[in-house]
């Protein structure tokens, strides 16, 4: 049984979705928006964002490993999630700092559970061993179309002449599509926390609208 820890005084935002519908971009965005503020922010992603993870990121990754199992699949995200929160994440919140972060348990309910077929509560109770019961203040999920967010996948690859960047790129459109229904469930049942914006717009209106939920949560933990 794990204790959940409190962020201290710091603020754990992550940013998911599809590959191809911009939360990279997004996040970049936000992160410049309150660095011109001088706060203090760090800026980190999953898989990846540790020495060891950045490993586990490569194993998870490469084309080539297409015959890792599904199982296999689930427990490298998790690995990769339990070094990165102790050895990123939460040092960061005890120090105050705003943590945005590229992904993070979302994502696995959303890849290996929808998308995988994993159970759902049994990924949750794997997720809480793995963080120590450790939840995002804000998750900002951007929504979009499977089949725009790999077109926009498709140009940004343009020239490397991969189909895919990554093996879960590679990925059936149906995988994909649940992975999306995943996202969007997953904000239903967990309305505080997970806020969807649509990113079919211009990149400037997504940022837009990312930034304000950053801001309005800045608020109220100022006003807290
Ligand atoms: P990225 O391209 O956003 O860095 O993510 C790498 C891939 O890993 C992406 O296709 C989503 C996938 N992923 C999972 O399947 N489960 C997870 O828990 C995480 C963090 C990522």
């Amino acid at each position: 049984m794990t204790v959940p820890v409190a962020t201290q005084a710091g603020c754990f935002i992550t940013f998911e979705g599809l590959d191809g519908s911009g939360k990279t971009t997004v996040l970049n965005f936000v992160e410049q928006r309150l660095r011109q503020r001088h706060l203090p922010i760090l800026v980190t992603r999953e898989p990846g964002g540790t020495r060891i993870g950045d490993e586990i990121r490569q194993i998870l990754l490469k084309t080539s490993h297409r015959g890792m199992v599904a199982k296999a699949e689930l427990l490298l995200y998790a690995a990769d999630r339990a070094q990165h929160v102790q050895e990123r994440i939460l040092p960061a919140l005890r120090q105050g700092r705003i943590v945005l972060c590229d992904r993070y348990t979302d994502a696995t309910l959303a890849y290996q559970g929808y998308g995988r077929g994993f159970d759902l509560d049994w990924i949750e109770r794997l997720m809480e061993f793995a963080t120590d019961g450790l939840k995002p203040d804000l998750t900002i999920v951007l929504d979009l179309d499977v089949a725009e967010a790999q077109a926009r996948l498709r140009r940004r690859h343009a020239g490397i002449g991969a189909m895919g960047h990554d093996r879960l790129d590679a990925e059936t459109v149906e995988f994909h599509e649940r992975v999306r229904r995943g996202y969007l469930a997953l904000a239903q049942r967990e309305p505080q926390r997970i806020k969807v914006i649509s990113a079919a717009g211009t990149v400037e209106e997504t940022c837009q609208a990312a930034l304000k939920l950053v801001e309005d949560l800045l608020r109220r933990r100022r006003g807290a």
